[in-house]
């Protein structure tokens, strides 16, 4: 099986921390020749000097804030004038949690900037790289709400779903450029995300945070957290010349939780 990454330049959002990062980290090990995007340049800095570069590899980072999707475009369209690119990983902060019936419109509008509209200006800016190259792997990190929304996660359950129909559609005109669409549903992944949730949880019950974790844990058939780690393996394997003939699909990375066939 091939999953070799060497010569590929691979575009990874939201990579300072969680699941980002874990992807960059596998890409890079895979060959890839990383460039970075989110807000803190600090962060971005560290996180590229940790990558592996034994195969030659060369790394890079963008700061940009996804709230702001002119800013956005105004970047990647810079990039892409100087670079080619293979692989881009949709990836950043969920919105937060709260009721749907309490959300605010501008809640949505934020979440939907963010989200949909960031992802198809990257992904617009990328496609004629991906094209001349005849290979592309777009992967778009969202969530199992796709599937079963969660509860007290309003603006997140409906952003998460046109997501994925933006994901379907794309996957559906870019399939003949050799191009994979393909989106990722992480279950409970161990991240500062996951941590926050837990605290919310814990204070609007009332009770103890670890009484919370576990709850959460029994509610998944291998009884624990995911790592990072075991969504960057599925994204590394989609990203790669093996992931070829995979392309329109919404993978759960859930140990199971996910109530449906
Ligand atoms: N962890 C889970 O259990 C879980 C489950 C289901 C779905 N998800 C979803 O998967 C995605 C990643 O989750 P995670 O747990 O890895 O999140 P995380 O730990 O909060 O990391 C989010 C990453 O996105 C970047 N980011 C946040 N806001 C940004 C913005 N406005 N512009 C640009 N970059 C931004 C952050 O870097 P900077 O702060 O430097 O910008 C960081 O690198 C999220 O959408 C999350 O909702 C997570």
């Amino acid at each position: 099986m091939n999953l070799s990454l060497k010569e590929k330049n691979a575009i990874i959002c939201g990579s300072t921390q969680g699941i980002g990062l874990a992807i960059a980290k596998e890409l890079a090990l895979l060959g890839a020749n990383c460039t970075l995007i989110a807000r803190n340049e600090e962060a971005l800095k560290k996180v590229i000097s940790d990558l592996d570069t034994s195969l030659g590899q060369r790394h890079s980072f963008l700061v940009a804030d996804f709230s702001k999707p002119d800013e956005v475009r105004t970047m990647i369209e810079d990039h892409v004038k100087h670079h080619t690119v293979h692989i881009l990983v949709n990836n950043t902060g969920g919105p937060p949690a709260g009721m749907i019936i309490d959300a605010k419109v501008e809640e949505f509008l934020r979440a939907f900037n963010q989200h949909l509209i960031c992802n198809h200006i990257l992904t617009t800016a990328v496609v004629p790289s991906m094209k001349k190259e005849d290979y592309g792997r777009i992967i778009n990190i969202i969530s199992t709400t796709v599937r079963i929304p969660l509860k007290n996660l309003g603006v997140s359950n409906t952003i998460r779903g046109a997501v994925a129909s933006w994901a379907k559609t794309m996957a559906n005109e870019l399939g003949q450029f050799n191009i994979t669409v393909n989106n990722l549903l992480p279950g409970n992944i161990s991240t500062q995300r996951l941590d926050s949730h837990i605290d919310t949880n814990a204070k609007m019950a009332n009770t103890d945070k670890n009484k919370i974790e576990q709850g959460m844990k029994n509610e998944i058939p291998m009884r624990r957290f995911g790592e990072p780690s075991e969504i960057a393996a599925v994204a590394a394997f989609l990203a790669s010349p093996a992931g070829s003939y995979v392309s329109g699909v919404s993978i759960p990375v859930d140990g199971g939780k996910t109530g449906s066939i």
